[in-house]
């Protein structure tokens, strides 16, 4: 293992009962990284990051987080990260800024965010006298976001953190990541929203089946797996589609008696393409 990296996993192994979740699965994230984890349904993602926060035993394989094995880390290695969990906690009589007022106090004032300026941060400034229970599922799940981040961690997992967002909260949720990041936070996520992936990611890791699929940047990961362009164009009232590596010259040579190509795209595989390829689904 390269010494140095914010998360080092090798042939991690976990299972429940007879349901192996996690099989030999190795994984290093850099400190100051955004890495994301893509996969299926129960490709064991949760299962992974849960041992990484400490949260769940592992049956065998090695495991490093910001230098510490998370079995047996102490209260001062627990303060340097920040988790928000898949499934949410309740907090349901308290209103939003009680909440996060007594997760400060818990913290104590020198480490933790001015709670209304936590929420400033993840657009919950209007909902700061609600009660948590009557958020809407998008609401709860900036609070959730804000109460990862309130003691300013190392290292922050975030487990489908937008679930539920609309898209500009998500939209928004992005620039408070890549706010993060900037100041030297590193940042491991799971999600489902492959364009998410592909525009927080330093690199993405593709879980399928408790091992690693794939790891490599959005745009190196979409560019091994197919790079014929895509050319569609009207003829007509008949749509026309044509694979090629060469497009500008194709178009070259199909207008070239100054034929208009009616409503004419160009597309290039995505990170979905590649993902369902990782996957075997395409
Ligand atoms: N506490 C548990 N007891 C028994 N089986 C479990 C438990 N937690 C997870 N599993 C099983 O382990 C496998 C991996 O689950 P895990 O939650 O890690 O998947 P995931 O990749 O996070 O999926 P999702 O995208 O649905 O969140 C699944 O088959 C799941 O049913
Ligand atoms: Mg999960």
């Amino acid at each position: 293992m390269t010494a140095g990296s914010a998360v080092q996993v090798e042939g991690l192994s976990k299972s429940y009962g007879r349901l192996q979740a996690v099989r030999d699965l190795d994984l290093e994230v850099g400190y100051g990284e955004i890495f994301a984890i893509l996969g299926p349904n129960g490709a064991g993602k949760s299962t992974t990051i849960e041992i990484l926060e400490g949260h769940r035993k592992r049956d065998s394989g090695r495991v490093q987080v910001l230098g510490e094995d998370p079995a047996d880390a102490g209260r001062s290695w627990r303060a340097r990260i920040g988790i928000v969990l898949q499934e949410t906690s309740d907090f349901g009589v308290l209103t939003v800024l009680e909440t996060v007022r007594m997760f400060a106090k818990c913290y104590g004032e020198a480490r933790a965010r001015v709670p209304e300026e936590l929420l400033e941060l993840v657009g919950l400034t209007s909902s700061a006298g609600s009660r948590v229970r009557t958020l809407s599922g998008g609401q709860r799940r900036r609070l959730d976001v804000a109460l990862g981040i309130i003691a300013q961690p190392e290292l922050l997992f975030l487990d489908e953190p937008t679930t539920g967002f609309d898209p500009e909260a998500r939209r928004q949720f992005w620039d408070l990541i890549r706010l993060l990041s900037s100041d030297g936070t590193t940042i491991l996520l799971t999600t489902h929203y492959l364009e998410e992936a592909a525009a927080l990611a330093d690199r993405v890791a593709v879980v399928a089946g408790g091992r690693v699929a794939a790891v490599d940047s959005p745009a190196r990961l979409t560019a091994h797996v197919n790079t014929a362009a895509t050319v569609q164009w009207m003829d007509g009232d008949q749509l026309r589609v044509e694979h090629t590596d060469h497009p500008t010259e194709f178009i070259r040579q199909q207008s070239a008696d100054g034929t208009e190509l009616a409503q004419l795209t160009v597309t290039r595989p995505t990170l979905e393409d590649a993902y369902l390829q990782l996957i075997g689904m395409a």
